[in-house]
């Protein structure tokens, strides 16, 4: 790329970096626990990036993923899967659920889990659940093969499940996390709009966009 090309298109970039920045949520995280398939880790990366969660985490029990980010963005399969989503999005890897969970409470953070199955104390669809109630929000994606752990779901405000109508018992992760981050994030968005960040501050006398105007949808 010859030098102008260069400096347009990182121009470009830092616009499109400005312009994402009002709707990114906050204070939002989407957990995956224990993931074993690249594609699905690549995938939540990316519906992550594109619905403007802030961070991923990662509980990686197999160590099969590297401990810090800048590695991460260099691994070509999570580069590949993600669609360079990796490069934009903090992710961050535990050892274990439990690290998660600790590093999360400490953080003041609440969690929620998701399931095509009733589990623990209090269960909702995803349309009847309100995910604006916590200031700091972290959404909760089981194995493929096991679903979300018992520690996970006790540790756990809700138990979200995407209503089923097939013969299947559930849908794929990373289908499910695009579908769960859609509303969480459309709600955190809508509630960002109107109350200003610290919750100490009230309402803003006129509410923020939610949405991007057409023309900055396209790079
Ligand atoms: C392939 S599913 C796991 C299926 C597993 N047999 C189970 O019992 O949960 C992988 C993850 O996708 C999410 N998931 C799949 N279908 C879902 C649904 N209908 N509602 C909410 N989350 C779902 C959950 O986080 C689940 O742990």
């Amino acid at each position: 790329m010859d030098s102008e090309k260069a400096k347009k298109s990182k121009a470009s970039v830092r616009n499109r970096a400005d312009a994402i920045k009002p709707f990114q949520c906050k204070n939002l995280i989407a957990v995956i626990e224990d993931p074993h398939d690249i594609k699905n880790i690549g995938t939540v990366i990316r519906n992550a990036n594109a619905l403007g969660v802030e961070k991923v985490y990662i509980v990686d029990t197999r160590g099969a993923l590297p401990d810090d980010w800048q590695d991460m963005r260099e691994r070509k399969s999570l580069s590949k899967t993600s669609v360079s989503a990796v490069k934009w999005t903090f992710v961050k890897r535990f050892d274990s659920t439990k690290n998660c969970l600790d590093h999360l409470e400490k953080n003041g953070f609440k969690s929620i889990v998701t399931s095509p199955h009733v589990k623990g104390k209090t269960n909702v669809f995803l349309h009847e659940g309100n995910y604006k109630q916590h200031t700091k929000l972290a959404v909760w994606f089981g194995n493929e093969r096991r679903g979300i752990s018992e520690m996970a779901v006790e540790s756990s405000e809700m138990c979200v499940a995407i209503p089923m109508f097939g013969m299947i018992e559930s849908l794929n992760l990373g289908t499910s996390s695009g579908i769960v981050l859609y509303e969480v994030t459309k709600q955190r968005r809508e509630y960002q709009s109107q109350y200003r960040r610290s919750r100490n501050k009230g309402k803003r006398s006129e509410p923020l966009p939610t949405e991007m105007p057409h023309e900055e949808k396209t790079v």
